[in-house]
């Protein structure tokens, strides 16, 4: 399974922020915005990553994440000249796919619980597998109908009489068949490739799974200014209560295994002094060896 993080877009919502910077670089409390979905993908067990985004700031992506290999992973670019919408990355993908499954991560979307990321990438087997969350502003998102029996007979893009509060986070699992089925998509009236419609592909063959992710997991987007300052005050919430980080990709590159104890402490050692090496500085990094594969000694991770 490879990954793609789309952190294209205008992000014409956060004038004047984005007049200089890309969304997606924002700070959410104290880390980039794409560290949060670049740690989901890294949860899953998915280390072939390429970020999208647009000509003019697909540089500062390089600088900021290079070629991965300090985290284990392997990450490419790629450009996308115009936001022709969602489906639009597995085009500009194509190649980058070659065989393989996928699955799209959206930039802005921050993922925390205990979510058990691994296991699902590990258990998918073909179709599409996307995510249902209950909302309160079902508005906003694509949306999903059920019938009496909950089984979803519908899938609606920001309809104004929304058929339920179950909205489409935009972390998507997809087959090989998805570049084919991008491809022969037409825009939709706001002139994009809708998400919404390859996921009606599937439904329509019958090949759609859609798991509910009910209490104890949040889901947050970040494309207004309250809905990032929201986001902001959750994850400095929980980091100060619990000392935990969340979305920290050093953190997850050594408890997943990616990186080893010398690789990991070589990073954080070039690190500036600052709060987040003291806290790299400060985890539990006595590891176990079990099965070959590292695990974290007394602390557990969260994402
Ligand atoms: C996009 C998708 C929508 C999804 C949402 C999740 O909307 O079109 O179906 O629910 O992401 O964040 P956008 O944020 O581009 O308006």
């Amino acid at each position: 399974m490879k990954g793609i993080i789309l952190a294209g877009g205008k992000g014409t919502r956060l004038y004047p922020l984005t007049q200089f910077i890309s969304k997606q670089l924002l700070p959410v409390y104290e880390k980039p915005m794409i560290y949060y979905p670049l740690s989901t993908l890294m949860l899953g067990g998915i280390r072939n990553i390429t970020i999208i985004s647009t000509p003019h700031d697909l540089p500062q992506y390089r600088k900021l994440l290079g070629d991965g290999k300090k985290w284990g992973l392997t990450l490419s670019y790629h450009q996308q000249n115009k936001p022709r919408g969602l489906s639009d990355a597995f085009i500009v993908c194509k190649e980058f796919i070659g065989k393989d499954d996928v699955s799209l991560i959206l930039g802005d979307n921050i993922f925390y619980g205990n979510m058990r990321l691994e296991e699902i990438y590990q258990n998918f087997n073909g179709g599409a597998l996307i995510f249902g969350y209950p909302v309160q502003d079902p508005k906003r998102y694509g949306i999903i109908e059920f019938d009496d029996e909950g089984k979803v007979i519908g899938l609606e893009e920001k309809p104004k009489e929304p058929k339920s509060k179950y909205a489409i986070p935009g972390l998507y699992l997809y087959d090989n068949r998805v570049v084919e089925f991008a491809e022969s998509l037409t825009p939709s009236a706001r002139g994009e490739l809708e998400i919404t419609d390859l996921n009606r592909e599937y439904l329509k063959r019958g090949e759609l799974k859609v798991q509910i992710l009910g209490r104890g997991i949040a889901w947050l987007d970040t494309g207004t200014a309250e809905s990032l300052q929201d986001a902001s005050v959750f994850i400095q919430s929980i980091e100060k209560r619990q000392s935990y980080k969340i979305g920290c990709p050093e953190e997850i590159a050594l408890r997943m295994g990616y990186i080893d104890t010398d690789q990991f402490l070589s990073l954080v050692e070039e690190m500036p002094d600052c709060e987040y090496n003291n806290y790299l500085m400060g985890i539990d990094i006595e590891l176990e060896y079990a099965g070959g594969k590292q695990q974290m000694g007394i602390r557990g991770l969260q994402p």
